[in-house]
Protein backbone atom coordinates (compact mmCIF):
# COMPACT_ATOMS: atom_id res chain seq x y z
CA UNK A 1 0.00 0.00 0.00
CA UNK A 2 1.03 3.48 -0.74
CA UNK A 3 2.60 5.88 2.58
CA UNK A 4 0.57 8.50 2.51
CA UNK A 5 2.32 10.55 5.27
CA UNK A 6 6.41 9.47 4.94
CA UNK A 7 8.41 9.82 7.67
CA UNK A 8 12.16 9.73 8.55
CA UNK A 9 14.29 11.18 10.99
CA UNK A 10 18.26 12.84 10.14
CA UNK A 11 20.72 13.96 11.88
CA UNK A 12 17.92 14.78 14.87
CA UNK A 13 15.49 16.07 12.54
CA UNK A 14 12.26 13.98 11.95
CA UNK A 15 10.73 14.93 8.19
CA UNK A 16 7.01 14.46 8.00
CA UNK A 17 6.15 14.44 3.77
CA UNK A 18 2.10 14.65 2.84
CA UNK A 19 2.53 12.15 -0.11
CA UNK A 20 -0.98 11.96 -1.86
CA UNK A 21 -0.30 13.72 -5.06
CA UNK A 22 -3.11 11.98 -6.83
CA UNK A 23 -5.72 13.70 -4.63
CA UNK A 24 -3.47 16.58 -4.65
CA UNK A 25 -2.89 15.74 -0.85
CA UNK A 26 -6.07 15.73 0.66
CA UNK A 27 -5.72 14.86 4.38
CA UNK A 28 -7.85 11.93 5.33
CA UNK A 29 -8.68 10.73 9.01
CA UNK A 30 -6.13 7.66 8.73
CA UNK A 31 -3.34 10.43 7.54
CA UNK A 32 -4.05 12.77 10.69
CA UNK A 33 -3.58 9.52 12.80
CA UNK A 34 0.11 9.49 11.05
CA UNK A 35 0.53 13.12 11.46
CA UNK A 36 -0.06 13.19 14.85
CA UNK A 37 1.81 9.61 16.14
CA UNK A 38 4.76 11.34 13.99
CA UNK A 39 4.42 14.15 16.25
CA UNK A 40 4.43 12.15 19.36
CA UNK A 41 7.63 10.52 18.55
CA UNK A 42 8.92 13.84 17.70
CA UNK A 43 8.14 14.87 21.95
CA UNK A 44 9.08 11.48 22.69
CA UNK A 45 11.93 10.84 21.06
CA UNK A 46 15.40 12.68 22.02
CA UNK A 47 17.31 11.80 18.95
CA UNK A 48 14.68 14.36 17.37
CA UNK A 49 15.06 18.08 18.08
CA UNK A 50 13.30 19.20 15.14
CA UNK A 51 10.46 18.43 12.97
CA UNK A 52 10.39 19.17 8.78
CA UNK A 53 7.15 19.34 7.78
CA UNK A 54 6.35 19.43 3.69
CA UNK A 55 4.36 18.05 0.79
CA UNK A 56 5.62 18.26 -3.12
CA UNK A 57 6.90 20.41 -5.16
CA UNK A 58 3.15 21.09 -6.74
CA UNK A 59 1.10 20.78 -3.51
CA UNK A 60 1.27 20.87 -0.07
CA UNK A 61 -2.39 19.83 0.81
CA UNK A 62 -5.73 20.43 -0.46
CA UNK A 63 -7.18 20.81 2.84
CA UNK A 64 -8.98 17.88 4.65
CA UNK A 65 -10.36 15.22 2.54
CA UNK A 66 -13.68 16.35 1.44
CA UNK A 67 -15.46 12.89 0.59
CA UNK A 68 -14.18 12.33 4.71
CA UNK A 69 -16.45 15.71 5.43
CA UNK A 70 -19.57 14.46 3.53
CA UNK A 71 -19.13 11.09 5.36
CA UNK A 72 -20.79 10.78 8.87
CA UNK A 73 -19.07 7.18 9.53
CA UNK A 74 -16.04 9.96 10.03
CA UNK A 75 -17.57 11.00 12.98
CA UNK A 76 -18.42 14.98 14.29
CA UNK A 77 -16.52 14.87 17.78
CA UNK A 78 -13.41 15.93 19.26
CA UNK A 79 -12.34 12.15 19.35
CA UNK A 80 -11.43 12.53 15.65
CA UNK A 81 -7.91 12.26 14.37
CA UNK A 82 -7.87 15.62 13.41
CA UNK A 83 -7.88 16.70 17.13
CA UNK A 84 -5.39 14.76 17.75
CA UNK A 85 -3.08 16.39 14.79
CA UNK A 86 -4.05 19.21 15.85
CA UNK A 87 -3.78 19.01 19.67
CA UNK A 88 -0.01 17.83 19.05
CA UNK A 89 1.08 20.10 16.37
CA UNK A 90 -0.33 23.06 18.28
CA UNK A 91 1.38 21.67 22.10
CA UNK A 92 4.74 20.19 20.48
CA UNK A 93 7.34 21.32 22.42
CA UNK A 94 10.04 20.94 19.68
CA UNK A 95 10.10 23.37 16.84
CA UNK A 96 8.50 23.05 13.60
CA UNK A 97 9.92 23.70 10.32
CA UNK A 98 7.79 23.65 6.80
CA UNK A 99 8.77 24.56 3.47
CA UNK A 100 5.57 25.10 1.36
CA UNK A 101 5.37 24.86 -2.37
CA UNK A 102 1.98 24.68 -4.56
CA UNK A 103 -1.72 25.63 -3.08
CA UNK A 104 -2.21 24.52 0.93
CA UNK A 105 -5.83 25.02 1.49
CA UNK A 106 -7.69 25.02 4.63
CA UNK A 107 -6.04 22.76 7.52
CA UNK A 108 -2.94 23.43 4.74
CA UNK A 109 -2.68 26.83 5.84
CA UNK A 110 -4.02 26.69 9.26
CA UNK A 111 -1.58 24.01 10.37
CA UNK A 112 0.99 26.63 9.75
CA UNK A 113 0.23 29.19 12.42
CA UNK A 114 1.83 26.22 14.90
CA UNK A 115 4.68 25.68 13.34
CA UNK A 116 7.95 28.07 14.06
CA UNK A 117 9.38 28.47 10.73
CA UNK A 118 7.40 28.62 7.22
CA UNK A 119 9.53 28.83 4.14
CA UNK A 120 6.79 29.54 0.95
CA UNK A 121 7.63 28.85 -2.88
CA UNK A 122 6.96 31.37 -5.20
CA UNK A 123 4.43 28.74 -6.13
CA UNK A 124 2.76 28.65 -2.72
CA UNK A 125 -0.73 29.64 -2.54
CA UNK A 126 -2.49 29.86 0.38
CA UNK A 127 -6.84 29.93 1.21
CA UNK A 128 -8.83 29.60 3.72
CA UNK A 129 -12.35 28.41 2.28
CA UNK A 130 -14.11 27.44 5.63
CA UNK A 131 -17.00 29.89 5.00
CA UNK A 132 -17.30 29.47 1.55
CA UNK A 133 -17.43 25.75 2.45
CA UNK A 134 -20.71 26.56 4.62
CA UNK A 135 -17.79 25.50 7.62
CA UNK A 136 -16.15 27.49 10.31
CA UNK A 137 -12.21 28.45 11.18
CA UNK A 138 -10.42 25.84 12.73
CA UNK A 139 -7.35 24.80 14.54
CA UNK A 140 -7.86 28.31 16.62
CA UNK A 141 -7.26 30.37 13.45
CA UNK A 142 -10.26 32.15 14.34
CA UNK A 143 -7.92 33.46 17.70
CA UNK A 144 -4.33 33.29 16.28
CA UNK A 145 -5.04 35.44 13.05
CA UNK A 146 -6.70 38.27 14.31
CA UNK A 147 -3.88 38.18 17.32
CA UNK A 148 -1.44 37.75 14.31
CA UNK A 149 -2.20 40.21 11.39
CA UNK A 150 -5.12 42.01 12.80
CA UNK A 151 -8.96 41.53 12.17
CA UNK A 152 -8.97 43.87 8.95
CA UNK A 153 -6.74 41.40 7.66
CA UNK A 154 -7.61 37.70 9.02
CA UNK A 155 -11.29 39.09 8.22
CA UNK A 156 -10.15 38.91 4.49
CA UNK A 157 -9.08 35.84 4.71
CA UNK A 158 -11.31 34.57 6.77
CA UNK A 159 -14.34 35.58 5.62
CA UNK A 160 -13.61 35.84 1.63
CA UNK A 161 -11.90 32.36 1.71
CA UNK A 162 -10.02 33.83 -1.21
CA UNK A 163 -6.32 32.05 -2.34
CA UNK A 164 -3.79 34.56 -1.62
CA UNK A 165 -0.14 34.28 -3.32
CA UNK A 166 3.14 33.52 -1.36
CA UNK A 167 3.88 37.14 -1.30
CA UNK A 168 0.64 37.77 0.42
CA UNK A 169 1.59 35.27 3.19
CA UNK A 170 4.95 36.78 3.70
CA UNK A 171 3.41 40.71 3.93
CA UNK A 172 1.38 39.76 6.15
CA UNK A 173 3.54 38.09 8.34
CA UNK A 174 2.09 34.28 8.18
CA UNK A 175 5.42 33.28 6.39
CA UNK A 176 8.95 33.25 7.16
CA UNK A 177 10.63 34.04 3.76
CA UNK A 178 9.14 33.47 0.54
CA UNK A 179 12.23 31.65 -2.10
CA UNK A 180 11.88 29.44 -5.22
CA UNK A 181 10.16 26.91 -5.40
CA UNK A 182 13.18 24.44 -6.33
CA UNK A 183 14.77 26.37 -2.88
CA UNK A 184 12.13 25.78 -0.26
CA UNK A 185 12.48 22.78 0.99
CA UNK A 186 16.38 22.93 0.91
CA UNK A 187 16.03 26.50 2.91
CA UNK A 188 13.51 24.84 5.10
CA UNK A 189 15.96 22.28 6.37
CA UNK A 190 18.99 24.19 6.44
CA UNK A 191 16.90 25.82 8.75
CA UNK A 192 16.10 23.20 10.74
CA UNK A 193 19.66 21.32 10.88
CA UNK A 194 20.71 25.41 11.83
CA UNK A 195 17.81 24.70 15.16
CA UNK A 196 19.11 21.23 15.78
CA UNK A 197 22.77 22.10 16.57
CA UNK A 198 21.56 24.83 18.89
CA UNK A 199 21.30 23.78 22.62
CA UNK A 200 18.19 21.63 22.96
CA UNK A 201 16.83 22.90 26.19
CA UNK A 202 17.00 26.28 25.75
CA UNK A 203 15.39 26.25 22.04
CA UNK A 204 12.59 24.34 23.87
CA UNK A 205 12.42 27.07 26.54
CA UNK A 206 11.98 29.92 24.17
CA UNK A 207 10.03 28.51 22.44
CA UNK A 208 7.65 27.93 25.36
CA UNK A 209 8.12 30.89 26.72
CA UNK A 210 7.00 32.90 23.36
CA UNK A 211 3.48 30.55 23.10
CA UNK A 212 2.82 30.20 27.11
CA UNK A 213 0.44 32.83 26.70
CA UNK A 214 -2.16 31.23 24.41
CA UNK A 215 -1.64 27.45 25.01
CA UNK A 216 -4.47 27.67 27.21
CA UNK A 217 -6.84 30.11 24.72
CA UNK A 218 -5.71 27.98 21.83
CA UNK A 219 -7.08 24.77 23.51
CA UNK A 220 -10.15 26.59 24.18
CA UNK A 221 -10.85 28.33 20.90
CA UNK A 222 -10.37 24.75 18.71
CA UNK A 223 -12.99 23.46 21.27
CA UNK A 224 -15.16 25.89 20.49
CA UNK A 225 -14.70 26.09 16.67
CA UNK A 226 -15.15 22.10 16.37
CA UNK A 227 -17.84 21.78 17.77
CA UNK A 228 -19.67 24.78 15.07
CA UNK A 229 -17.75 23.07 12.87
CA UNK A 230 -19.53 19.72 13.78
CA UNK A 231 -22.79 21.37 13.42
CA UNK A 232 -21.81 22.99 10.07
CA UNK A 233 -20.61 19.94 8.31
CA UNK A 234 -23.96 18.47 8.90
CA UNK A 235 -26.04 21.59 7.36
CA UNK A 236 -27.43 21.12 4.50
CA UNK A 237 -25.57 24.71 2.95
CA UNK A 238 -22.16 22.76 3.65
CA UNK A 239 -23.57 19.81 2.10
CA UNK A 240 -24.52 21.83 -0.97
CA UNK A 241 -21.00 23.05 -0.72
CA UNK A 242 -19.26 19.69 -0.84
CA UNK A 243 -21.32 18.15 -3.33
CA UNK A 244 -20.68 20.88 -5.85
CA UNK A 245 -17.05 20.95 -5.53
CA UNK A 246 -17.23 16.85 -6.64
CA UNK A 247 -19.97 17.90 -9.62
CA UNK A 248 -16.97 20.51 -10.34
CA UNK A 249 -19.90 23.52 -10.00
CA UNK A 250 -20.44 26.65 -8.13
CA UNK A 251 -22.32 26.25 -5.19
CA UNK A 252 -25.87 27.97 -5.01
CA UNK A 253 -26.91 29.35 -1.66
CA UNK A 254 -29.57 31.41 -2.55
CA UNK A 255 -32.45 29.60 -0.91
CA UNK A 256 -30.76 29.11 2.61
CA UNK A 257 -31.48 31.88 5.61
N1 LIG B 1 -10.61 16.31 -0.84
C1 LIG B 1 -10.83 15.23 -1.61
N2 LIG B 1 -10.41 15.15 -2.88
C2 LIG B 1 -9.72 16.20 -3.36
C3 LIG B 1 -9.46 17.35 -2.61
C4 LIG B 1 -9.94 17.38 -1.29
N3 LIG B 1 -9.70 18.40 -0.46
N4 LIG B 1 -8.75 18.23 -3.38
C5 LIG B 1 -8.57 17.63 -4.57
N5 LIG B 1 -9.16 16.42 -4.57
C6 LIG B 1 -9.19 15.44 -5.67
C7 LIG B 1 -10.16 15.86 -6.77
O1 LIG B 1 -11.49 15.42 -6.44
C8 LIG B 1 -9.57 15.14 -7.95
O2 LIG B 1 -9.91 13.78 -7.86
P1 LIG B 1 -10.24 12.93 -9.23
O3 LIG B 1 -8.94 12.98 -10.01
O4 LIG B 1 -10.59 11.58 -8.71
O5 LIG B 1 -11.36 13.69 -9.90
C9 LIG B 1 -8.06 15.22 -7.71
O6 LIG B 1 -7.91 15.43 -6.30
C10 LIG B 1 -7.40 16.35 -8.43
O7 LIG B 1 -8.04 17.57 -8.05
P2 LIG B 1 -8.45 18.73 -9.09
O8 LIG B 1 -9.44 19.62 -8.42
O9 LIG B 1 -8.84 18.10 -10.39
O10 LIG B 1 -7.02 19.45 -9.29
P3 LIG B 1 -6.75 20.97 -9.70
O11 LIG B 1 -5.29 21.03 -9.98
O12 LIG B 1 -7.71 21.41 -10.76
O13 LIG B 1 -7.06 21.83 -8.39
C11 LIG B 1 -7.01 22.33 -6.05
C12 LIG B 1 -6.28 21.65 -7.23
C13 LIG B 1 -6.22 21.94 -4.79
C14 LIG B 1 -6.99 23.85 -6.23
C15 LIG B 1 -8.46 21.83 -5.98
O14 LIG B 1 -8.45 20.41 -6.02
C16 LIG B 1 -9.24 22.24 -4.77
O15 LIG B 1 -9.68 23.37 -4.66
N6 LIG B 1 -9.47 21.30 -3.82
C17 LIG B 1 -10.36 21.48 -2.70
C18 LIG B 1 -9.75 22.37 -1.66
C19 LIG B 1 -10.66 22.51 -0.47
O16 LIG B 1 -11.71 23.11 -0.51
N7 LIG B 1 -10.24 21.89 0.67
C20 LIG B 1 -10.96 21.85 1.88
C21 LIG B 1 -10.44 22.88 2.82
S1 LIG B 1 -11.33 22.95 4.35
Amino acid sequence: METLIVTDITDHILRIEINRPKKKNAITAAMYTEMAAALARAAEDPAVRVVLLHGQPQIFTSGNDLADFMDAATGFGEDRPVFDFLRAISTTAKPIVAAVTGPAIGIGTTMLLHCDLVYAGDSARFQLPFVNLALVPEAASSLLLPAAIGYPRAAELLLLGDAFPAAKAREYGIVTDVVADAEALNVARVAAQKLAAKPPAALRLAKMLMKQSMVKAVAKQMSEEAEHFANQRRSPEAAEAFRSFFEKRTPDFSKFD
